[in-house]
C-alpha cells in the first residue's frame, strides 16, 4: 500500500550504513597525484562528509599484490615479487596515511585472511558451477618453462602497427587484445620463440549475465551512474561479452582450490576485488564490528571509487561475480574519474614523469591540504585533466590565501581588535536590507554542498565552499566594517557579527576537503561543535569567545615553484637519454652453434708492453705475456687508451686467431674490448687476478 511504498522511497533515500571502497593500487610503485584525483580524493570527501553528518561509514583499501604488475617490477628489480610488495605496500600505506586520506583499513592481498576469503569465493562459485573448466591452447615459453601472462607477450598491434604491443592491451591505440591476436608474439622474459601449449582454466561465463547486466546497468542505475562509466558499461555490452578465464598458470598469487589445479592461481582481477572484502573483514576484527551488513544487508550503499581504466571490472565484471555468488550485495554506484595528466603529457610510472606523493610531502611540508584542494579543483571528473605547478601557485595565492584565508582572517582580527575576540550581539532593528541578504544567501547554503558530492560532483562541491568564502569577502568590502566602527558602530559590530557567522560555516563546509585546515579553523573560532547539520544556520550565540588569528594559508614563492619545474624537466631530459641510449644498443647478431662458440680459444693475458704505432692515429700495439709465451698484438684503441696506463693491466685474447701483418708488424691475436654506445672502448678483464693463460668459456 501507501505505507510500504512510502517506506521504499524512504530506505532508498537514506541507506542505514556507507561501504566505500578506493581501488587497491598495485603494489608495485609509490603513489603519485594522477592515483589521488583518480580514485582517493574524491573517495576520502566522501567519506568525511558522510562521517560529519553522523553516518555509518567504512572506507577501506589495500594493496594489490598480485598479479604481472608485480612479478614484471620484480624481474626488473631482480628481487623477489614478495620483497617488491613489502616495500611499496609500506610506501603507499605511509603516503596515503601522511597525505589524510581517511581509511578506516588499509589492507593487503597477499594477507593470510585474504587467501583464505578469496579462496572460500572460488570454492562457492565452483561447487555451484559458475565457471565452465576448458582447455585451450596457450602460448608456452620453452626455455622458461612456463605459460606467459598476457603481459609478458609483446608483438605488433593487429590495428594499429605498434611494434610494443602487450599481449591484454595496445597501448599505442588502446584496443584491448588477447594475446593471438598479436603478429609475431615474443615471451618478454626470454629469447625463445614460443609454443601454443594446452592448459586447462576456470572460465566466468559473463555472457550468461548479459541480459541481468543491461536491467541492472541501464534500468536501474541509468539516473545515477556518471555518463563516462555508462557509456563504457554500453560499449561492452553492445559489443557482446566473452567467458573469462578466471584462473592463470602462473606462481604467484591465490592458488585455486579446486583439483587438478596445480601451478594455477587466481587471476588478479577475480582477486583484487574481493580484496574489499578482505579489508572489511580485518577492519571489523580490529574493531570488534560485524563485517557481514556491510555486505549482506541491502540497506547498505556499496560505492566504488575507481579510475576509467578500472570500470569494466567493477561495473560488469565483479558484480556479476558477485550476483553469481549470491551472497552478497551489489554496488550502488561506482563513480570513476578519467585521468589527470601532467604538464601537457600522459603520468608514467616507468618514464618517472609523475609528481611522487612521497616526495611531494618531503619538498612542500605542511602543504597537504594545499594539494587536496587542488587535485579537487581539477578532479577529472567529466573527462582528462591537467595538473600544471603554474596553476598549482595560482590557486593557492588566489583562491586559498586570497580568498578563503584572507576572509576568515579579516574576520577574526577585526573581532579580536574590536570586542576582544566577543560575538556581539546582533542588534535586529538596524539590519540593512544588505545584511538580511547575505543572511539569507547564508541559509541557502544547507543542502547544495550535499547535494553536489552526492552525485560526485565534487569540483562543484568544492566551488561552492569557496562561495562561501566570497560571499564574506564581498560583504566586508561592501560594508567596510573597519569604517562603520567610528560612524555607525551599532552597524558595525552587526556586520561582523555576521561575518563571524559565515566564517564559522567555512569552517564546517571546508571539513571534507582540508580537514587540517578546517581544524585549525574551527580551533581558531573556538567550534563547539562541527556538525554538518549546522551549515546555513547562524549558529554561534553572543558572547562567544574566539581566539587569537592565525594565517590558515601562505603564498607559494616563484623559487618553490621553480624548483619542481626543475625537478621534471631533468626527469624529462635523463627519460631522453636513456630512451636514446636504449635505440643505439646493437640488435644481437644470428645465432650460432655451441661448437661454433667453442672453436673460439680466449686466454687471460697481461700486458707488458704497449706503444703507438708509429705514424697512425688509431693504432696501439702491445706485448702480451700469454703464462707460456709473450706475443705482440695490434689493437685499434689509441683514442680510448693512453699506452702508459696500459701496463699491468689483464686482458682476454682471442688466442687461435690467425695471425696478420699490419703496418709491417704481425699481430698474434686479437685482445677483446667492451664498446658501448657511443663507441667508448674498455678492456674485458677476469674480476680478480687469474694465472695468465686460463682458459675463457
Ligand atoms: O588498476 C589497478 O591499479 C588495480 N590494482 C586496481 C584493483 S581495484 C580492485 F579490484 F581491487
Ligand atoms: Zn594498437
Amino acid at each position: 500500500g501507501f505505507f510500504d511504498f512510502k517506506y521504499y522511497l524512504c530506505t532508498m533515500k537514506s541507506p542505514k550504513r556507507y561501504l566505500i571502497t578506493s581501488a587497491l593500487p598495485y603494489a608495485n610503485g609509490p603513489l603519485h597525484i594522477g592515483h589521488l584525483a583518480g580514485a582517493y580524493m574524491n573517495a576520502d570527501v566522501y567519506a568525511r562528509y558522510l562521517r560529519a553528518k553522523g553516518e555509518d561509514v567504512v572506507f577501506v583499501c589495500g594493496s594489490d599484490e598480485h598479479g604481472a604488475a608485480i612479478t614484471l617490477r620484480a624481474k626488473k628489480e631482480q628481487v623477489s615479487p614478495q620483497e617488491i610488495v613489502d616495500k611499496y605496500h609500506q610506501l603507499i600505506q605511509q603516503s596515503f596515511e601522511r597525505f589524510g586520506i581517511s581509511f578506516d583499513i588499509y589492507h593487503r592481498t597477499s594477507s593470510e585472511l585474504h587467501h583464505q576469503t578469496a579462496q572460500e569465493f572460488f570454492k562457492v562459485l565452483n561447487s555451484a558451477d559458475k565457471f565452465e573448466v576448458k582447455e585451450s591452447e596457450q602460448f608456452y615459453d620453452p626455455e622458461a618453462n612456463q605459460f606467459l601472462a598476457d603481459r609478458y607477450i609483446t608483438g605488433t598491434c593487429p590495428n594499429c602497427n605498434n611494434e610494443n604491443a602487450y599481449g591484454d592491451q595496445c597501448e599505442q591505440c588502446g584496443s584491448t587484445l588477447s594475446p593471438t591476436d598479436l603478429i609475431n608474439p615474443k615471451s618478454t622474459i626470454s629469447n625463445a620463440d614460443l609454443q601454443l601449449k594446452s592448459t586447462t582454466h576456470w572460465y566466468f561465463p559473463l555472457n550468461e549475465y548479459e541480459d541481468w547486466l543491461e536491467k541492472w546497468i541501464l534500468k536501474e542505475h541509468q539516473k545515477n551512474w556518471k555518463k563516462n562509466v555508462l557509456g563504457q558499461c554500453k560499449s561492452w555490452l553492445d559489443g557482446g561479452l566473452q567467458p573469462r578465464a578466471m584462473t592463470r598458470d602462473l606462481d604467484w598469487g591465490v592458488p585455486v582450490p579446486a583439483e587438478n589445479a596445480d601451478g594455477k592461481v587466481m587471476y588478479v582481477w577475480l582477486d583484487a576485488p574481493i580484496g574489499y572484502i578482505s579489508a572489511t573483514k580485518q577492519w571489523a576484527i580490529d574493531t570488534g564490528k560485524d563485517w557481514e551488513v556491510y555486505w549482506k544487508d541491502e540497506q547498505t550503499k556499496l560505492v566504488h571509487f575507481v579510475g576509467k581504466d578500472n570500470i569494466v571490472f567493477h561495473s560488469i565484471i565483479f558484480p556479476s561475480l558477485l550476483k553469481a555468488h549470491g551472497d552478497f550485495i551489489l554496488p550502488e554506484n561506482v563513480p570513476a574519474n578519467e585521468f589527470m595528466n601532467l604538464e601537457g603529457d600522459k603520468i608514467s610510472t616507468s618514464r618517472n614523469w609523475a609528481i611522487w606523493i612521497h616526495e611531494y610531502l618531503e619538498d612542500l611540508p605542511n602543504r597537504e591540504d594545499e594539494l587536496r584542494y587542488v587535485l579537487l579543483a581539477n578532479m577529472p571528473e567529466t573527462k582528462d585533466s591537467e595538473f600544471t605547478w603554474a596553476d598549482y601557485q595560482a590557486r593557492i595565492n588566489n583562491e586559498l590565501v586570497g580568498n578563503l584565508g584572507n576572509f576568515v582572517n579579516r574576520v577574526s582580527v577585526l573581532t579580536n581588535k574590536y570586542y576582544d575576540g566577543k560575538l556581539q550581539t546582533l542588534a535586529e532593528e538596524v539590519l540593512t536590507s544588505e545584511d538580511r541578504a547575505v543572511v539569507e544567501q547564508l541559509r541557502k547554503l544547507n543542502g547544495k554542498i550535499d547535494a553536489a558530492i552526492e552525485s560526485f560532483k565534487f569540483r562543484e562541491a568544492l566551488a561552492i565552499v569557496m562561495d562561501i568564502s566570497r560571499l564574506g569577502n564581498q560583504y566586508l568590502a561592501e560594508r567596510e566594517p573597519w569604517k562603520l566602527q567610528k560612524s555607525e558602530p551599532i552597524h558595525a559590530a552587526n556586520v561582523l557579527h555576521i561575518a563571524l557567522q559565515i566564517a564559522a560555516n567555512v569552517a564546517i563546509a571546508m571539513q571534507p576537503f582540508l580537514p587540517r585546515k578546517a581544524k585549525q579553523l574551527s580551533e581558531m573560532l573556538n567550534l563547539h561543535s562541527t556538525d554538518w547539520q549546522l551549515l546555513g544556520v547562524s549558529f554561534l550565540v553572543e558572547g562567544h569567545q574566539i581566539q587569537q588569528p592565525e594565517l590558515l594559508f601562505e603564498k607559494v614563492e616563484d623559487e618553490t615553484i621553480e624548483q619542481q619545474i626543475q625537478k621534471l624537466k631533468a626527469s624529462k631530459e635523463s627519460n631522453k637519454k636513456q630512451q636514446e641510449m636504449k635505440e643505439a644498443i646493437q640488435d644481437y647478431k644470428a645465432d650460432i652453434e655451441f661448437g661454433d662458440f667453442m672453436n673460439i680459444d680466449l686466454r687471460v693475458g697481461t700486458i707488458l708492453e704497449a706503444e703507438k704505432v708509429p705514424k697512425t692515429d688509431k693504432l696501439l700495439v702491445f706485448t702480451v705475456d700469454m703464462g707460456v709465451e709473450q706475443r705482440t698484438i695490434i689493437s685499434g684503441v689509441a683514442e680510448h687508451y693512453e699506452p702508459s696506463v696500459c701496463v699491468g693491466k689483464q686482458v682476454v685474447v682471442v688466442a687461435n686467431l690467425a695471425p696478420k701483418k699490419m703496418r709491417g708488424i704481425e699481430s698474434q691475436g686479437m685482445i677483446l674490448f667492451a664498446e658501448d654506445a657511443q663507441g667508448r672502448l674498455r678492456f674485458v678483464n677476469p674480476e680478480e687476478a687469474m694465472q695468465n693463460g686460463s682458459t675463457v668459456a
